[in-house]
């Protein structure tokens, strides 16, 4: 029987406890760490400069496609996400059961839509290397797909189906990562902006925090997103590269018991979201703006038109909420996932457009690798080490 739910209550004040490890974020993937490190017996302490889940997490689509999202020249990439899918059922079944709270997890897979018949041509010519990869992915022509989504619009020319990548509600994971960390004893410190990190003898030693409060520390996690670069302390090399990539998101209200749209859908210019509560999240635009926070007009216009044209039913629901994230992005659009050149500091950052569905990996690997127990194979190639020996061998 599931657990009764027990909403997480933030620790406001320092604990008694040096931690063994702090933890710099408390989006998904810091949280997730946090979770698995304290599952093994330590003391862990995470810190974030904004409330919990207040990041990219709180704006992410949450969708879980390793498959529709596959780009050549990304396969390292693609099998990591892969891998990600295979532990998700039993991290979301895990995490359920141990907080009583559910995390939003939807099954009916994602449509990436064709409009055009140069959208067709375009997806049939991707779709092939994307199967020549083994990725379960099919095309259904548009009466097939419209028979599934019947509110598409009418002139659609089919859409590849993907019955694997589906998603989860990422506000709804956040909490039960927060109650389960705290759970297992994990200190969560919200609004406590790390600085930088403290090294002595070249190891890493804790956090010096903004108001000057030194953390001591036996390792530290920094998993800040796309505020991983800003944190000071390291040398310059062992600074991760990693920028903000602003997207916004507007989120439309259906009604629950006669929705517009079941399944994820990508169509040229947006992805919509379906959530069980009858949201509808249309996401995202992708702009190099650093830490912009503006709502605009043209990424407002630009997602709804994109939306209108796939499902125009659209233009009856009301607007709930517009929100923008800031996504962290690395110079590959891979993560950055594995020890530093300063012991005793490990990188969880650089997720970019795939923090919900690395998660579990990044939880599962981090902690091990922190817990003295090695390189997890999955995680080997996202080192931060590839960016240096790109460097020489340019
Ligand atoms: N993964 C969705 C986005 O980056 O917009």
């Amino acid at each position: 029987m599931a657990a009764q739910p027990r909403p997480y209550s933030a620790s406001p004040s320092a604990p008694d406890r040096v931690p063994d490890v702090v933890v710099i974020g408390a989006g998904v993937c810091g949280l997730g760490i946090a979770w698995r490190l304290a599952q093994r017996g330590l003391a862990v302490a995470v810190l974030d400069r904004g409330a919990v889940g207040a990041g990219a997490s709180h704006v992410a689509g949450g969708m879980l496609a390793a498959c529709a999202e596959a780009e050549p020249g990304e396969e390292d990439l693609v099998r990591l996400g892969r891998h990600a899918q295979a532990l998700w059922p039993g991290f979301a079944a895990e995490l359920e059961a141990a907080t009583g709270l559910p995390i939003g997890v939807r099954s009916e897979g994602t449509l990436v839509v064709a409009l055009t018949a140069d959208d067709r041509a375009r997806l049939v010519h991707h779709l092939a290397f994307q199967q020549g990869l083994g990725l379960p992915l099919d095309w259904l022509p548009a009466a097939e797909v419209r028979r599934r989504e019947p509110h598409l619009a009418a002139g659609l020319a089919g859409a590849v189906f993907s019955p694997e990548d589906h998603q989860v509600e990422p506000r709804a994971l956040v909490a039960a990562l927060a109650a389960a960390t705290v759970q297992a004893g994990v200190t969560l410190r919200p609004h406590t902006e790390v600085a930088a990190v403290e090294v002595e003898n070249g190891r890493a030693a804790g956090v010096r925090l903004a108001d000057g409060t030194v953390l001591p520390a036996g390792a530290v996690v920094l998993a800040a997103g796309a505020w991983s670069r800003g944190i000071e302390g390291l040398p310059p090399a062992a600074r991760p590269p990693v920028r903000p990539i602003k997207g916004q998101v507007v989120t439309l209200r259906m009604d629950p018991s006669a929705p517009l749209l079941t399944h994820v859908l990508w169509a040229p210019g947006c992805y919509l979201v379906p959530r069980a509560d009858g949201r509808l999240v249309v996401g995202a635009t992708v702009e190099e703006k650093g830490f912009d926070t503006a709502i605009t007009a043209g990424g407002v216009l630009s997602l709804l038109d994109a939306a209108w044209r796939v499902l125009p039913g659209i233009e009856d629901l009301p607007i709930v909420e517009t929100t923008v994230g800031h996504r962290p992005g690395s110079r590959d659009d891979a993560p950055i996932l594995g020890p530093s050149a300063v012991p005793g500091l490990v990188y969880a950052t650089g997720h970019h457009r795939n923090g919900i569905l690395l998660a579990p990996v990044t939880a599962d690997a981090i902690a091990r690798l922190v817990a003295g127990e090695g390189i997890d194979p999955a995680i080997a190639a996202f080192g931060m080490e590839r960016f240096a020996a790109r460097a020489v061998a340019a």
